[in-house]
């Protein structure tokens, strides 16, 4: 098995930044295709900042933030990915998108790339049955902020074979990163227990439970959690939120897992979170 040294990255959103980030901080040489110019450019732009911001604060050293960027190149077109021994797939929760992109990635990469997906909550052994590579093919899915959360988990669809999932389990600590092994069950461990808790929260507020930032407020300084469920929606992003939810409910057709009419008409009105300028809060 030949050794990881490119590692190609699909989305430079809010993950896919971090995760193109990480890669090329721990010595990957790095590049993350985005659909247009302009969107590319946003999210180098977070990569700089956060660097930046870190030099400044005494947390990143002069040397890594010139490697990381020395590391890094960003594309929008998917022959610039050739090259890569792994990419990792970091685009809008939809499985029709998704295999739209692996099809395309599928025509310039060679038969030993390894495709990973960092969705929250589809299948996994469906995504890989959309590909000519399903034993090669597996879950990396990591939390945001992606550079400062040490979990991902690692799912193997039906079809990857052993020696896949010990390659991206081995690749998951390269990333510096803490990796549990997860089942390809909708939402894998975290976002299991995550979603309904979330979606509970905006349930609770529509019912009139209290205002966002008295349940904030409360599960900040009542259980210790860094942020409350509110501002915890605005950050994942409220579109996410909702596609995740949907996709989960339709799996498990619980009612904890249905998306809350609110969330729907937040998204349906622009609302989403940090990303847009509004969500349960305003930026
Ligand atoms: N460079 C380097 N280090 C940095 C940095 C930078 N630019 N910015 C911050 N840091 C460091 C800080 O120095 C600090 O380090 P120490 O702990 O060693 O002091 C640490 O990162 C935390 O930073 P801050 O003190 O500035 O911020 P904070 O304490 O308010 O924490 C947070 C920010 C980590 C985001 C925290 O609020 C948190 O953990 N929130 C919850 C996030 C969460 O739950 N994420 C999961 C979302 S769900 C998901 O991702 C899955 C899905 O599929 C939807
Ligand atoms: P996002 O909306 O911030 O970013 C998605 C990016 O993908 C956009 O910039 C879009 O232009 C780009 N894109 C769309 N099609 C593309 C293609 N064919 N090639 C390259 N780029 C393309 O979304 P996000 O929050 O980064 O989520 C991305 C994935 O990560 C989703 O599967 C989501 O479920 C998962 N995820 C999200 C979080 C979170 O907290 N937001 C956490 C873990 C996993």
């Amino acid at each position: 098995m030949s050794e990881i040294k490119t590692v190609g990255v699909l989305g430079c959103g809010l993950m896919g930044a971090g995760i193109a980030q990480v890669a090329a901080m721990q010595g990957f040489t790095t590049i993350v295709r985005e659909v247009e110019q302009a969107v590319l450019d946003r999210g180098l732009g977070r990569i700089r900042k956060f660097l930046d911001d870190g030099v400044a604060k005494g947390k990143v050293s002069e040397d890594v933030r010139t490697t990381t960027l020395a590391n890094l190149s960003g594309t929008t077109t998917f022959d610039d990915l050739g090259g890569c021994d792994v990419v990792i797939e970091a685009i809008v929760e939809n499985l029709d998108v998704k295999r739209a992109a692996y099809d395309a990635l599928e025509r310039v990469v060679g038969g030993h790339t390894i495709f990973l997906s960092n969705t929250s909550s589809l299948c996994i052994t469906e995504l890989a049955a959309a590909t000519k590579r399903p034993d090669r093919f597996g879950g990396l899915h990591f939390f945001n902020p992606v550079p400062l959360m040490k979990l991902v988990e690692v799912i193997r669809g039906l079809a990857t074979t052993d020696a896949t999932y010990e390659r991206v389990f081995a690749f998951a600590q390269a990333l510096g990163k803490e990796p549990i092994t997860a089942p390809d069950r909708p939402g894998f461990i975290v976002n299991r227990l995550l979603v309904p808790y979330l979606l509970d929260a905006i349930r609770a507020y529509e019912h009139g439970l209290g205002t966002v930032e008295d349940i904030d407020k409360g599960m900040k300084l009542g259980c210790g959690h860094p942020m409350g469920p509110f501002t915890l929606l605005d950050f994942v992003g409220l579109d996410t939120t909702y596609f995740i939810a949907n996709i989960m409910f339709e799996e498990f057709r619980e009612p904890a897992y249905a998306p809350p009419p609110l969330l729907k008409r937040m998204v349906l009105a622009g609302r989403l979170g940090r990303k847009s300028g509004e969500g349960f809060y305003k930026y």
